[in-house]
């Protein structure tokens, strides 16, 4: 037993980085998706002149790269315009007053205290666009809110009537039918809605191919690997979370194999 983790392959084999095959931030760059990355800059773009933005409502399947899109046009939002970013998971802020407090605290005021009313957070908010900047907010998870037709309507009528302008970016894999909100409420909002659909086996195979250059040795990984895993992701929905992951242990069973390739034997099964 005291042998455990002696391992001499550990730090061999074909893997450079996992990181590139684990990390949610991934590589900072988007392959294809570039209609998508265009809607969302464009019906956020009239922020930048603090005019009113579209709304947008953006869905697909897990892993489809819904959440890095809205990441990419924030960050060029903070480096290039005056605008300012909110990004907040849902799961994490799931009611009424938690979430306006965390809207509040990514704006720089201290965390108010417990039991203050939501109009009190909504008033700071009001104060807060009126002396500043217009703000992009992007709700993560958002099927996974208490309260949504509440929050929406809130943070839209407060936009309506202040000097600069909030537009929201819902996330979400629920296509809009499938949301607890009323037909009145996403006409109210003026929702533009930026569907995502699967990825394809090409589109699959051009992101994993970027991610084996980074994640591993040149040449390490035969061609047929990464086709074989973009055929299944498809099959399955598209998901590249599930890809990378898939990818990443194939990658390690050749590392303990000792193998300086990556080569097909080491793919099982689909679940493999
Ligand atoms: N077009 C792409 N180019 C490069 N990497 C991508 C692309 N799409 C997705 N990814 C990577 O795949 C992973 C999952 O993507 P992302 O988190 O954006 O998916 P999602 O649609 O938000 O999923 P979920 O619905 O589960 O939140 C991330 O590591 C991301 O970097
Ligand atoms: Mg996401």
């Amino acid at each position: 037993m005291n042998t455990m983790f002696d391992d001499d392959t550990v730090g061999k084999g074909p893997i450079r980085s996992e990181q590139y095959l684990t990390d949610e931030a991934g590589t900072g760059h988007v392959i294809g998706r570039e209609a998508e990355l265009h809607a969302i800059r464009d019906a956020i773009q009239p922020l930048t002149k603090r005019e009113t933005p579209a709304n947008i409502l953006v869905y697909g399947p897990p892993g489809n790269g819904k959440t890095t899109c809205v990441n990419t046009v924030f960050d060029a939002l903070e480096s290039k315009t005056r605008v300012k970013t909110i990004r907040i998971n849902c799961w994490q802020y799931r009611t009424r007053p938690a979430l306006l407090t965390e809207i509040l605290i990514q704006l720089g005021y201290p965390a108010p205290r417990k039991g203050k009313p939501v109009d009190e957070r909504l008033g700071k908010l009001r104060e807060w666009l009126d002396r500043n900047r217009s703000v992009a907010v992007a709700l993560d998870e958002f099927d996974q809110l208490e309260d949504n037709t509440e929050i929406l309507y809130d943070l839209h009528m407060l936009s309506q009537q202040t000097e600069n302008k909030l537009g929201l970016v819902l996330l979400s894999n629920l296509p809009p039918e499938e949301f607890v909100l009323d037909e009145r409420s996403w006409s109210r909002l003026n929702c533009e809605m930026i569907e995502f659909e699967p990825y394809t086996v090409d589109e699959l195979q051009d992101i994993l191919e970027d991610r084996v250059e980074q994640a591993f040795l040149p040449g390490t990984v035969d061609p047929e690997v990464i086709e074989r895993i973009a055929e299944d992701a498809a099959d399955s929905g598209g998901d590249c979370r599930e890809a990378f992951a898939r990818l990443l242990r194939v990658g390690r069973r050749a590392s303990r194999d000792g193998a300086e390739e990556v080569t097909p034997e080491y793919l099982g099964g689909v679940e493999g």
